[in-house]
């Protein structure tokens, strides 16, 4: 399953390595790697006894990027009522204060060696492992359903629970927006849907969503040895990650780039409002939900490997009577209600604050935001390169190397509050930090007050 390099791949990792800062070029805090293990056995034995050692080291790392505490907003909750997390939590390197940064250019951010951590690219747990990474709640919730078991023998997941969407996220349909959350507060399985969903659905979505619930071999759960989990696993649903057809907030690499090394971290998006969107996927810009449903599965989830796919027992939907059921479903997923917005999805002013009302003509004005996401969805449906790299110099950040990300989808930001954390890897941890990190990358010189006002629009979304 490990991703071995060519050896002239590792050459360009060293050269680009030669010119990156000194502290990073050992990547002193990357983790043990293991050497020639033979069998399931071996390899479960020596990443169950260094399972704690990955964990530890992700977190000393995480811990030097960012403030971790809990501390709650008290002035926004999603849509099932869990608080969103408050504050800026990039920390700064020593000896620069957010004021210097304001007043640098990109340049002089970069030479001095400036840029917050947190606002690089964010590694995987064990970037040089990967694969399909389940918070907490999620294994504990399908093993109490479903007796299925989610959790990897290798790895832990790393983000604190109060940095992601509420669980289980609540679900809206386009077709019964009166009826509010139809979840009913449980997460869907294939234990429950029915139950919950009949008479809501025609047949054909009632199929969709059976399918989505249904789990079929996957990279790192399966049948075969060459799997993360104890026992033989008869595999993963579309829902462990897009819970609800929203999000928990799992993690894996991208599936789109070689070496391993610049491979994306990537958080599974919400998938609601993919019925008004045209691109899908950070980068691969796949044209259609039905082609994502249809090809993830064929190329071992991310891992662009269609023989580790085929090895393991790859499910190949049909694509006019099962991959259409699914994507029709799909297209029903809305985004929560945002009771604040009008028809044209901008502010009632009589229902806004003073700062929302601020914070929206920032948005269009000074902040440039609505350049890229436009109302009422507050996204242009196309792809833009933020060259972050600008502000920082090329550096492996344990075994994952941060450099250019290239051009990123322009993600929604309607209903933005329910989808922490933020950007494809999931390296910004509130909306105070999205606004900040754009504030830098675009350049606009917004002070904390106009910053504020922003944050407080984007919790209205
Ligand atoms: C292991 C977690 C995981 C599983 C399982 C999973 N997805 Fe995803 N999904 C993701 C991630 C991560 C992305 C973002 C991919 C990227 O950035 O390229 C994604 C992206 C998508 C997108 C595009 C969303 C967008 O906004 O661009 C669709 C549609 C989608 N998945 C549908 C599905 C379907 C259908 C299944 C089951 C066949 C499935 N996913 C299974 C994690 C998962
Ligand atoms: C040049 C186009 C552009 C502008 C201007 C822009 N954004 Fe974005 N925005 C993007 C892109 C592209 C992404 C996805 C980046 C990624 O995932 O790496 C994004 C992602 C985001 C996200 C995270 C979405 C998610 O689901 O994780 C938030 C929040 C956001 N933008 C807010 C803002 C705000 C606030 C402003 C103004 C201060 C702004 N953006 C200005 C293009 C833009």
């Amino acid at each position: 399953m490990r991703h071995h390099l060519h050896a002239l791949s590792r050459l360009f990792v060293l050269l680009l390595l030669a010119a990156a800062p000194a502290s990073f070029a050992a990547d002193a805090d990357n983790s043990p790697t293991p050497k020639d293990l033979k069998g399931f056995a071996e390899t479960k034995r020596w990443f169950s006894e260094h399972r704690k050692e990955f964990a530890e080291r992700q977190g000393l790392m995480l811990k030097r990027r960012y403030d971790l505490s809990d501390h709650p907003a008290q002035d926004a909750v999603m849509s099932r009522g869990k608080s969103l997390q408050q504050g800026v939590r990039a920390k700064l390197p020593a000896g620069i204060s957010w004021d210097d940064l304001a007043k640098m250019t990109p340049e002089d951010i970069r030479r001095r060696d400036a840029f917050p951590e947190g606002y690089m690219p964010l590694p995987f747990p064990n970037h040089p492992e990967g694969g399909m990474l389940f918070p907490r709640m999620e294994i504990d919730e399908i093993k109490k359903q479903e007796g299925r078991d989610l959790e990897r023998f290798d790895l832990d997941f790393d983000l604190p629970e109060h940095f992601l969407p509420e669980f289980p996220p609540a679900m809206f349909l386009t077709t019964r927006p009166d009826l509010g959350d139809v979840s009913k507060g449980k997460l869907l399985t294939i234990d429950n849907y029915y139950e919950l969903m009949d008479g809501i659905l025609n047949p054909k979505q009632l199929d969709g969503l059976r399918l989505l619930l249904t789990p079929f071999p996957q990279q790192q759960f399966n049948a075969t040895d060459d799997r993360r989990v104890g026992r033989p696993s008869l595999g993963v649903t579309c829902f462990d990650c897009h819970a609800n057809g929203g999000t928990n907030g799992a993690t894996h690499l991208v599936g789109d780039i070689r070496p391993q090394e610049f491979r994306h971290r990537i958080e599974a998006p919400a998938l609601r409002g993919v019925n008004i969107q045209r691109l899908f996927g950070s980068q691969r810009a796949l044209k259609t939900v039905e082609d994502f449903t249809e090809f993830e599965q064929r190329a071992a989830y991310f891992d662009g490997d269609i023989g580790l796919a085929a090895k393991k027992g790859v499910n190949v939907p049909d694509r006019a009577s099962q991959v259409h059921h699914m994507a029709e479903f799909q297209e029903l997923l809305d985004f929560p209600p945002a009771p604040k917005l009008g028809v044209d999805g901008m502010m009632i002013p009589a229902k806004a604050s003073p700062a929302e009302l601020r914070g929206q003509g920032l948005f269009f004005g000074k902040a440039k935001c609505a350049e890229c996401h436009a109302p009422p969805y507050y996204t242009d449906n196309t792809m833009h390169d933020l060259k972050v790299e600008r502000f920082y110099k090329p550096r492996l950040i344990r075994g994952m190397m941060a450099s250019a990300d290239g051009p990123i989808k322009t993600f929604p930001l309607r209903g933005i509050k329910d989808t922490p954390p933020y950007l494809h890897d999931g390296r910004l941890l509130t909306l105070d930090d999205t606004v900040r990190f754009f504030n830098l990358v675009l350049e606009t010189k917004l002070t904390p007050q106009e910053e504020a006002d922003v944050t407080a629009f984007l919790k209205a979304l």
